[in-house]
């Protein structure tokens, strides 16, 4: 049955579905990496496709922007395709010097400022943790590709432009946190909710420690490796 944000038919989504935020991504990945790539769901453009890598079923679907576009889409994804496995492939921006733009980072746990768990369960949360399974493949997977994996505790924000410039620093020395995003609290607080598996992978994408950022040519590059990892150590 589709649900009132998918159209996909029961059986076009794969149990693992890698999720970046941009829909065009979404086609990227799909074009790129995908075989008999075929496109099964587009309402509100929220393009997702189902192919094959390396002899795996494989979706890819993206989430939007924001934990109220990712909630959605990971609950039904979840609730209603019985998917087992979500990996956020998106970007973030970093809060410490020692984080560069380009870098990629595993995130370790999500902390929000957001009401979205209280708001789903009736029961305030503000940190979550991904799969710690996921995330061991994900960590070990890298080591093997030679690819340098920096682990992060992220703050899933539901803000983007600020006028206080130093909110930032004081929640990131309380709350010990090394990135900003804005979807993976929610998705990885539903699949501990609803006992399924998420983890991210995050390229670096500015720097608000000194307002360093990459171009969109950069941001491709990074995006290359983060797309190989996130795809070999699911399906391996
Ligand atoms: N804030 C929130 N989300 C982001 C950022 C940021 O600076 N960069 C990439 N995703």
């Amino acid at each position: 049955m589709p649900t009132p944000h998918i159209e996909a038919a029961p059986g076009d989504i794969a149990e693992l579905v890698l999720m970046p935020g941009d829909p065009i991504r979404a086609e990227f990945i799909a074009s790129n990496w995908l075989h008999s790539a075929k496109l099964i769901s587009r309402v509100r453009n929220m393009l997702a496709f189902t192919g094959i890598f390396q002899g795996v079923p494989v979706t890819v679907m993206a989430s939007g922007m924001g934990m109220p576009s990712m909630g959605i889409y990971c609950h039904e994804l979840f609730t209603e395709y019985q998917v087992g496995r979500i990996l956020r492939v998106g970007s973030c921006g970093s809060y410490e010097s020692s984080l560069n733009p380009m870098d990629l980072v595993l995130a370790t746990e999500a902390w929000t400022d957001s009401s979205f768990a209280e708001v789903y369960s009736g029961v305030p949360q503000q940190r979550v943790r991904p799969s710690t399974r996921l995330n061991e493949r994900l960590y070990h997977t890298s080591f093997t590709m030679g690819i340098e994996l920096k682990q992060c505790a992220i703050h899933s924000s539901d803000v983007f432009y600020r006028k206080d410039p130093e909110y930032y620093q004081r929640i990131r020395e309380r709350e010990q946190l090394q990135a900003v995003e804005m979807e993976a609290f929610a998705l990885f607080y539903l699949a501990e909710q609803l006992g399924r598996e998420a983890a991210s992978l995050l390229t670096v994408s500015d720097s608000l420690v000194n307002h360093s950022a990459i171009d969109s040519h950069a941001r491709e590059q990074a995006f290359l490796p983060m797309i190989e990892l996130a795809l070999k150590a699911t399906t391996s």
